[in-house]
């Protein structure tokens, strides 16, 4: 049994910088140039030969990516998009800020926690411009059936892949973020591929690129970098733009950490097997997701489905107790306050899932003993 007064409590996530990284930040930091500039360039450049895409541009959040690709799909006001009820909420919030709405299309089951094409299929109308879908912890959505309906109903597919760099989908070595339109990817502190707050625009498509650049930042035709070196003396406005850069810190950071992101993600496995293999069969809950689907997916978090999801704020404040912090991915979006409401009536699967989830600490440098001890107070809360 645990000592509960020494024990250490165990974090939903952690992150460990090694030297070199932190150098990589503290040499940005000497060299005095701190805005979007070379290293900014360096990071897209390294980031868009290991998704192997034409284009990767670095923004300041993956929410800020979404913006940007939701106005490349031309989604503007009166328009719909289809996005998963069971997603964190920027998946829909960057649908508004382009004056559109969000219709919300239920999960496939507590199996598979991402959009199921037919529920979204029957939600397509007249005013609906653009897919989203999100890759669920890093596991992949059902491409082959959402970008088969986008190109029948004449919708852009865009990939909220804010949790899943380098994760692929069945039958194909493509990486994720990099099937639809724009695919966009998050780095922030609890992500695969962290550096605080940050997030990237994947496309092979040369205008949305285009698109994405500029209003990044502010729709200007030069940088404060291009100016720097002389490149350009003055600038131009060319239609509304955001500041959605990125700073050199930052992308020194996600630079210097992404050589292993392959190993960080190469442990996050070994850890989801081992917790499949620890819980495949306790009482009470079912664990989402396949162990085929484990070895292609980036592994973000761990998440469990109890059986009866009145069990789980009390699972919750136990586990608590021994020291395991647990988390829930995600609240329904359609139940948050400011999108209830909407059109469309219930999603029975995502409501379960919503009430019923459970997400277990997961990060590379979970150790053994700690995950053992995860496991036995997600077990005995169950008992
Ligand atoms: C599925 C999903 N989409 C988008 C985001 C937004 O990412 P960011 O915090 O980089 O804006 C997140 C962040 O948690 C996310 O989980």
């Amino acid at each position: 049994m645990t000592d509960r007064a020494t024990a250490k409590p165990i974090p939903l996530f952690d992150v460990e910088l090694s030297a070199g990284e932190v150098e990589a930040v503290a040499e940005t930091l000497r060299s005095g140039w701190l805005t979007m500039g070379p290293r900014t360039e360096g990071f897209e450049r390294s980031f868009a030969a290991h998704l192997g895409c034409r284009h990767a541009i670095a923004t300041s959040s993956c929410t800020a990516a979404l913006h940007l690709a939701y106005l490349a799909a031309g989604v503007g006001p009166g328009d719909e998009v289809i996005v998963p009820a069971i997603t964190f909420v920027a998946s829909a919030a960057a649908v508004r800020y382009c004056g559109a709405t969000p219709v919300f299309a239920d999960i496939v089951g507590p199996q598979d926690l991402n959009i199921d094409p037919d529920d979204a299929a029957a939600r397509v109308t007249p005013r609906t411009k653009a897919i989203c879908a999100v890759h669920y912890g890093g596991y992949a959505a059902d491409l082959g059936r959402l970008a088969e309906l986008c190109a029948e109903r004449d919708l852009a597919l865009i990939e909220d892949a804010a949790h899943a760099p380098s994760a692929t989908a069945p039958g194909s070595d493509r990486k994720l973020g990099t099937h639809g339109l724009a695919g966009c990817f998050s780095f922030f502190s609890n992500k695969v591929l962290s550096c605080g707050e940050g997030g990237l625009l994947a496309t092979d498509d040369d205008e949305v690129a285009a698109l994405a650049r500029s209003r990044r930042s502010h729709a200007m035709t030069s940088g404060t970098w291009d100016r720097h070196r002389g490149h350009a003396a003055g600038y131009d406005v060319l239609g509304l733009g955001y500041n959605y850069r990125i700073d050199e810190p930052r992308a020194a950071l996600l630079a210097a950490r992404l050589p292993g992101l392959e190993e960080d993600i190469a442990r996050r496995r070994r850890l989801v097997h081992r917790y499949r293999e620890l819980l495949g069969d306790a009482a009470g809950l079912s664990v989402p997701f396949s162990d085929a689907a484990v070895d292609r997916s980036s592994c973000y978090v761990m998440p469990v489905v109890l059986d009866d999801g009145a069990r789980r704020e009390p699972l919750r404040s136990q586990m608590q107790q021994q020291g395991v912090q647990t988390s829930v991915l995600y609240p329904a979006v359609h139940e948050l306050s400011a999108y209830a409401g909407g059109a469309g009536g219930p999603l029975p699967r995502s409501e379960h899932v919503a009430r019923a989830e459970l997400t277990l600490p997961l990060f590379p440098a979970l150790g053994r003993t700690d995950q053992d001890r995860v496991v036995a107070a997600l077990r005995g809360g169950l008992a």
